[in-house]
């Protein structure tokens, strides 16, 4: 049985006024366990409407989301599960933080759980360590902390609940590109060592690259959906729905407009980097 099974969700803000909105229009999607699926669209497509169903911030206007089979709504304790089981990051999460302490923030969630002392603190200490976080700025207020750590602190909140779906929206987003990569890394290695699902919404085509797996929305709709090679071979499709490819097609379309012999499919930087040198090999500068 799939994680997450969406039927028919469809999402209408403010019904019945006349700023009346379908954000998510009669959407079908199924999850996995394990995985990273990247959640790409333009901006008001309906991906922040779409991931707040999963954990029931949320509820969907016409619809049902099933988690193992069950709609998440329900009951209240299928709320909570969906609550505890699928962990949302929303976009910024650090103007979330709210407790006195580092500490006492990623330790929310466990806390919540019921779980003994000496369990939540080895879920806070594990998340904090998987995000990069200094235990040494456990006792600091989260107000003193740097953005980045700040971000990272809000990160770990979520991870320390050990969920089994992690859903993060634009978690890269205002971090300078050493940031971005580093944490990048550090959520991917969380997901390998957990074996959890992970559903990552992100503006960035070079990130998108790096899943196993992406959707593509549009208006509300998934209109593409499928590996990175097969969703970014639809180029026209992409771009009419204002999306770009990523950086390293873009260097292998003008590359090959010069007269490359490069195969086609490149959209990763090293895939690019390999078939140059592949051309190198041949004998001459590729163009
Ligand atoms: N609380 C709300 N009330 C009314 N309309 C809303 C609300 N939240 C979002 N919308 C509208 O619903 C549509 C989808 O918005 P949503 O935030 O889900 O898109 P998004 O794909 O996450 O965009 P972005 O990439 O900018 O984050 C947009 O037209 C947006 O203006
Ligand atoms: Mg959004």
């Amino acid at each position: 049985m799939s994680l997450i099974e969406i039927r028919g969700l469809t999402h209408v803000y403010s019904q019945g006024t006349p700023f009346e909105k379908a954000a998510v229009r009669d959407l079908d999607l199924t999850l996995e366990r394990g995985g990273t699926v990247g959640l790409i669209g333009h901006t008001g497509s309906g991906k922040s409407t779409l991931i707040s169903h999963l954990n029931a911030l949320l509820k969907p206007t016409a619809g049902t989301v099933l988690l193992d089979g069950e709609d998440i709504f329900a009951s209240k304790a299928s709320i909570r599960a969906a609550r505890f089981r699928v962990g949302v990051v929303f976009q910024y999460p650090e103007y979330q933080l709210f407790e006195e302490t580092v500490y006492a923030d990623i330790a929310y969630g466990p806390k919540n759980l019921k779980l003994d002392t000496a369990e939540i603190d080895r879920r806070v200490r594990e998340a904090a360590a998987f995000v990069g976080l200094d235990e040494g700025v456990f006792d600091r207020s989260p107000l003193e902390l740097s953005g980045g750590q700040k971000r990272r602190a809000a990160i770990a909140g979520v991870l320390a609940m050990e969920p089994e779906l992690l859903v993060l929206d634009e978690p890269t987003a205002g971090l300078d590109p050493a940031g971005r990569e580093d944490l990048l890394e550090k959520l991917f290695a969380w997901r390998e060592a957990r074996d959890a699902a992970v559903l990552l919404v992100t503006h960035d085509m070079t990130i998108a690259t790096r899943c196993d797996r992406l959707v593509v929305m549009a208006e509300g709709r998934i209109v593409l959906d499928g590996t990175p090679e097969a969703v970014f071979s639809h180029g026209d499709e992409l771009a009419s729905i204002g999306l770009e490819l990523p950086e390293a097609a873009n260097i292998a379309r003008l590359l090959r407009d010069k007269g490359a012999a490069l195969p086609p499919s490149l959209y990763t930087v090293d895939a690019l980097a390999e078939a140059i040198l592949a051309l190198w090999g041949k004998g001459g500068a590729p163009c």
